[in-house]
């Protein structure tokens, strides 16, 4: 039995990832869970320049999820390269560099450093909703997205996954932007552009006023999303929000994901992911399949 994917020639032990952001590089989960078992890491958001983040509340829990506001803290292209990106390749896993940006230029050079670092795969966030400038502007925005995913195709010839946002009408024209602008793969959904008030203080919760939401609130809209995605490209997809479970897992893949990335559940249960990996083996001996890529899609 084989639960091996194939993305963009990239070959995934499984299809299970880390979700950007919750993750950061792999350093702090190393002690709890073996990296060499995942399908692959996608990196804490890189800028050009190291960026502090956003001050104030950065994280609040909401029924079934949280909101965050990090700003994508990163310590920067270069010094991902020469430091973070090290340890990560030590381990038997893919090494996915998750690419942000304020600006075209931020994008374009980042992209081209990235593309002389020993990495598998650059995944282009388009969508971050936690930028005052930059991020989820390009996302969702049809021109603005055509641009700065021409501008990065350009500039690299790592296979690259454009990352879409959630905050947009329709879905399926973003990924369709995606596919004819030069992208190998489409993961989604970033989080939702949402809001918290603080009764108490008669203030809003985060200094942005917005914050993005996920975690299982967000799962069937995910879900409904990708299926969308799944009906509008060829193209690979790998798909997130709020999978907690293996249950969740097969949800994405069986709508069109032939991989799929965990986020908020890495916070509340470490282990989410090898236990995914575990019950996905344990859900194809059971029902006789061979192969993982033979559910993907089959609705
Ligand atoms: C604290 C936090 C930080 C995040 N940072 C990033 C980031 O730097 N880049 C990115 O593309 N997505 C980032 N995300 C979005 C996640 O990768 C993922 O798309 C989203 O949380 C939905 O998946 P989930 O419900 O499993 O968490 C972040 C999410 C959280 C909760």
């Amino acid at each position: 039995m084989s639960l091996k994917v194939n993305i963009a020639g990239v070959e995934f032990k499984n299809p299970v990832i880390a979700a950007s952001g919750t993750f950061g590089f792999g350093e702090e989960y190393k002690d709890y869970i073996d990296l060499n078992k995942l399908g692959g890491i996608s990196s804490k958001g890189l800028t050009l320049r190291k960026n502090p983040g956003n001050p104030g509340i950065r994280i609040y829990e909401t029924p079934a999820g949280i909101m965050n506001s990090i700003g994508l803290q990163n310590p920067g292209v270069d010094h991902f390269i020469d430091n973070e990106l090290v340890f990560m390749r030590k381990y038997d896993t893919v090494v996915i560099a998750n690419l942000g940006g304020h600006s075209y230029d931020d994008y374009s050079i980042g992209a081209a450093k990235l593309d002389k670092a020993d990495i598998d795969m650059i995944e282009l966030n388009i969508s971050c909703p936690n930028l005052k400038e930059g991020g989820m502007a390009f996302g969702t925005d049809p021109q603005k997205a055509r641009e700065v995913i021409s501008l990065v195709r350009a500039e690299t010839k790592h296979p690259l996954i454009v990352k879409l946002s959630p905050n947009v009408t329709h879905i399926g024209e973003f990924a369709k932007i995606a596919q004819d602008c030069g992208a190998d793969a489409i993961s989604l959904v970033n989080t939702f552009n949402a809001m918290a008030v603080d009764v108490r203080k008669r203030k809003f919760v985060f200094n942005n006023k917005t914050a993005g939401l996920s975690g299982p609130a967000i799962k069937p809209i995910a879900l409904r999303m990708t299926y969308e995605v799944a009906q509008a490209v060829d193209i690979p997809i790998i798909a997130m929000g709020g999978i907690m479970d293996v249950e969740d897992c097969l949800e994405f893949m069986m709508v069109g994901a032939s991989a799929i990335q965990v986020g908020t559940a890495n916070f509340s249960k470490l282990d989410t992911m090898i236990e995914i990996i575990d019950n996905l083996e344990k859900y194809c001996a059971d029902n006789n399949i061979s192969d993982i890529n033979d559910i993907v899609g089959i609705l």
